[in-house]
This record gives C-alpha cells, sequence and structure tokens, in this order.
C-alpha cells in the first residue's frame, strides 16, 4: 500500500518540478520583454496621481514633491494590476492582493509591496530603465 502510494507520488515529481520551473521560465519570457529596454518621458506630460504606460508595464506615481515608478505587474503571480482612483488602491484581477498608491502592500496572497524601477530626472524628462 505504502509502496504504492510512493509510486504514484514519483510519477507526479517531473509535473511537479516543471510546475514549479514554469512559473518563472514563463515570467522572464512574457513580462521582462517591455521593462528590459530603457525609455524616457516628457515630465510636463505627467499629471499628479497614477499613470499607466500600458506599453511598459508600468506606474508613474506623481505628487509635486515626488515621483514614483512601479511595476504593473502583481508581486504574487505577475498578473496586471489595475488601478481604483476613487479608492487610491491597486487590486489584482487574478487573486485581489492590493497595494496602495505608493505602492505598499495592503491584502495579500502577494507577500511584498510592488517593485519600484529605477529612473532618473534630467532637462525635464524622466528616463526610466
Ligand atoms: S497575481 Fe495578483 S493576487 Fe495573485
Amino acid at each position: 500500500m505504502l509502496n504504492n502510494t510512493r509510486r504514484k507520488l514519483l510519477k507526479l515529481l517531473p509535473f511537479s518540478v516543471a510546475g514549479v520551473l514554469a512559473y518563472p521560465i514563463g515570467k522572464f519570457i512574457f513580462f521582462s520583454e517591455n521593462r528590459d529596454k530603457e525609455f524616457q518621458l516628457s515630465l510636463k506630460n505627467i499629471k499628479d496621481g497614477i499613470t499607466k504606460i500600458k506599453k511598459h508595464d508600468i506606474f508613474i506615481y506623481k505628487t509635486p514633491d515626488k515621483i514614483e515608478v512601479f511595476n504593473a505587474h502583481c508581486t504574487h503571480m505577475g498578473c496586471i494590476l489595475n488601478y481604483y482612483k476613487d479608492k487610491k488602491r491597486f487590486i489584482c484581477p487574478c487573486h485581489h492582493s492590493q497595494f496602495t498608491i505608493d505602492g505598499f502592500r495592503i491584502k495579500g496572497p502577494a507577500q511584498r509591496d510592488l517593485d519600484k524601477i529605477a529612473f532618473k530626472i534630467k532637462n525635464k524628462k524622466l528616463f526610466i530603465g
């Protein structure tokens, strides 16, 4: 009986390993393409609040005092987040993780804050990447 169960588990092992490896490999292939390239935006085109740059899968959070740039992918399993202006929150459509307007995790299953993306400001332009 026990040997039979072990055999069944051993038969499933390759599928488990494949499942564990599929996520990081898929994430690398499907989600990293747009973020590898550096690009620039004119600061005058970025309004206070949240600006989504769909082409590059990022959100820009701008106030009169600061700017932050976030990866638009949820830190749980990589779904693209939606921003709800009335709630001032990012909410994941996949498993409903929630994040504040400045990227802090409020509610899981995501275990960490949104990923920040490095940028520079030069000559009234925002260089991201
Ligand atoms: S991918 Fe966002 S909560 Fe799961």
